[in-house]
């Protein structure tokens, strides 16, 4: 079933093949009003626009949303930043020491590096299973997952290729062993159905500025109620605790959900941006985005394939990302065409590879124009 026509809500579509949501996503109107008018309201008149009871909505408004798209209980949502404050937040709150940490050589660095600076201040090891042509196999993964591992760090679907993992069968094998699963769904959540109570995962978390359609400067993360309720959370504030509004700076007692690794303001107005954007999202219907999503791909890797010297990289378990290589050719010169054309296409170099990366705002059309482009610009060079 075909998503429903959005381009009005998307001023720069008419105008450009934006092909890069895996960077950044494209916010819609309403969202972008809703975001703008909480922060000029705030600005202007203080308190009068913001009382205590207003302000514990801002959270707990995108908590529900959260909750309802990553299919688990608003009670189990944190409010953060961004992607690289949750991982941090929650790597540091875990109790790791000689233990080992899985991921992989082509992670996202955020997904990495919290434990590569752990390891620095405690006997903690970390194992990255080495990528072949860019991709995981899921076997090394799983044959690296052992006693001694403590968690197992990685994406729902890879930024670089797109690749997405059987978190499902990962978790599983985890747990067989004690370690609990942190995922990074930053390129999924938006597109992908996501339930974490499926998955059966101890922490997933997204971020606002990619599928999501949101502004950045808000995350969402789910950490299971057994995980949650057996940490303490390294950050803290005055918004860590039950009463929030009690100010006792005495004793630190921690709210008893996921609320405990919420500490501080924040700029408030983007999670109102963020809640708005996935009401949005999935007044669409994720499952319809996701259709149409795989379909965009799935014709652009049929095109290309069929296209002398391309190389798709990407895996056919995937999410909305395709990466090719392009043998023999600078890939800066090729996309440096794109970008000259009547109607240029937005996207993105990663690793010497493109990346292309469609959402709810792009059409099939799009797809041929960059195809029949990119033959063209390919053949000329
Ligand atoms: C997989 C992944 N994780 C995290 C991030 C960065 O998230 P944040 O800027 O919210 O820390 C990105 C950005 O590209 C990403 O692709």
């Amino acid at each position: 079933m075909n998503i429903k026509d959005v381009s009005n809500d998307f001023s720069v579509i008419d105008k450009v093949d934006y092909l890069n949501t895996a960077s950044i996503g494209l916010v819609p109107n309403t969202v972008i009003e809703a975001t703008q008018e909480f922060f000029i309201e705030l600005a202007r008149c203080g308190t009068l626009a913001l009382d205590e009871e207003k302000e514990s909505l801002v959270y707990d408004n995108l908590r529900k949303e959260g909750a309802k798209l990553l299919g688990c209980n608003a009670e189990d949502i944190a409010i953060f930043n961004s992607v690289s404050e949750a991982l941090n937040s929650i790597a540091w709150s875990l109790e790791l020491k000689d233990g080992k940490v899985v991921s992989t050589d082509v992670e996202f660095p955020s997904v990495t590096y919290p434990w590569l600076r752990i390891a620095r201040k405690e006997s903690i090891k970390v194992k990255l299973v080495n990528a072949k042509n860019w991709c995981i196999s899921i076997d090394d993964l799983l044959d690296e997952i052992d006693e001694d591992t403590r968690v197992v760090a990685l994406s729902h679907v890879e930024y670089l290729t797109g690749q997405k993992h059987d978190i499902k069968k990962i978790a599983k094998h985890a747990h067989e062993v004690g370690a609990i699963v942190v995922i990074d769904g930053i390129q999924a959540a938006g597109y992908l159905p996501i339930n974490v109570r499926e998955l059966n995962v101890d922490v997933y978390i997204t971020g606002s500025y990619k599928w999501l359609l949101a502004p950045f400067g808000a995350a969402i993360a789910y950490i299971s109620k057994k995980l949650c309720d057996r940490l303490e959370p390294a950050f803290v504030g005055w918004r860590s605790t039950e009463d929030m509004w009690n100010f006792n700076p005495r004793k630190l007692k921690f709210a008893s959900t996921a609320r405990k690794f919420e500490y501080s303001t924040s700029a408030y107005g983007v999670k109102v941006g963020l809640a708005e954007s996935i009401k949005y999202l999935t007044k669409i219907g994720i499952e319809k985005i996701y259709n149409h999503n795989m379909k965009l791909t799935e014709i652009l890797a049929e095109e290309i394939n069929s296209t002398e010297d391309i190389n798709v990289i990407t895996p056919e378990n995937r999410g909305s990302i395709i990466t090719f290589k392009i043998n023999g050719r600078d890939v800066r010169k090729v996309v440096e065409k794109l970008h000259k054309l009547k109607r240029p296409v937005e996207l993105s170099i990663r690793q010497n590879m493109i990346r292309i990366s469609p959402h709810i705002y792009n059409t099939e059309a799009d797809i041929l124009h960059l195809v029949d482009n990119l033959r063209k610009i390919i053949k000329g060079l």
